[in-house]
């Protein structure tokens, strides 16, 4: 998409709600616009909000076969609330049995190699698939989560996805999002009341503690510049 259009969107939008920018791009891109969801508390709100607009809009979520237990109870929560299956895509097989046989269970501990490897297999291939006839890919990222996503616009072409992405809660704060929460009753991971702030993967994320940069519990034996999986580049 050109960048006039892109910027002329990021305009267009500005100072308006996110349920405003999903109902207009969900209108406009029907059966080619797509939420991601790890169930963490930003896309907890955003389910919420497509949802209200419109059931049948579809929702997504990336099962790495890692995930903490608490996660796959929201999962389930979210289902049940909102009367719907949200789709699944698991990692591929024989990559899965590759991985394990070339680095083992936890080799993502070893390197930055290896951990970017266990995230491609187990991330960004199937987000690949996930996206694939899509136009719109919708996530929860704020820009203040971490140094990484400051720069993060509301509507930008991602080269390595190759599709629109818009971030409806970029500028959002933390006490935004748990307000909606809480005054929209919508079901939330139970880790988020026990000092987790950002869930990924079980093995690679971690409490934090008072004070502490809200994604410092994400790959915490990393530099803080290295912070991300791959599905979102800097
Ligand atoms: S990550 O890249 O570090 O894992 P983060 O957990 O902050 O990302 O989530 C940012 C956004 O990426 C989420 O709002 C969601 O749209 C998408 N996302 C991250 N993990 C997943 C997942 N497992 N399944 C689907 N979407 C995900
Ligand atoms: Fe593997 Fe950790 Fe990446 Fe999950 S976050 S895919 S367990 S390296």
């Amino acid at each position: 998409m050109e960048t006039t259009i892109i910027d002329s969107l990021n305009r267009k939008f500005k100072g308006t709600s996110p349920s405003e920018k999903l109902a207009y791009f969900l209108d406009v891109y029907r059966d080619r616009i797509g939420l991601s969801s790890s169930f963490g508390v930003e896309d907890q709100v955003l389910t919420d909000m497509v949802s209200k607009i419109d059931n049948n809009a579809r929702i997504f979520t990336l099962d790495t076969g890692r995930l903490h237990p608490e996660t796959y109870d929201v999962m389930d929560a979210t289902n049940l609330k909102y009367n719907r299956k949200i789709e699944v895509f698991f990692p591929d097989t024989s990559s899965i049995q590759e991985l394990y046989k070339t680095q083992g269970i936890n080799g993502h501990y070893e390197s930055l190699e290896k951990r970017k490897n266990c995230c491609y297999v187990r991330k960004i291939e199937p987000l690949q698939r996930a996206l694939k006839g899509l136009d719109v890919w919708i996530t929860g990222l704020r820009a203040d989560q971490s140094i990484t996503r400051t720069e993060v616009p509301l509507v930008e072409y991602d080269d390595n996805f190759k599709v629109i992405k818009v971030n409806p809660l970029i500028d959002w704060s933390e006490d935004d999002v748990w307000n909606y929460i809480k005054e929209n009753n919508v079901p939330y991971n139970k880790l988020h009341d026990q000092g987790f702030p950002s869930i990924g993967c079980a093995p690679c994320t971690r409490a934090v503690k008072d004070g502490e940069d809200i994604r410092s519990g994400r790959w915490w034996w990393e530099d803080p510049e290295h912070k991300e999986c791959g599905l979102h580049k800097k």
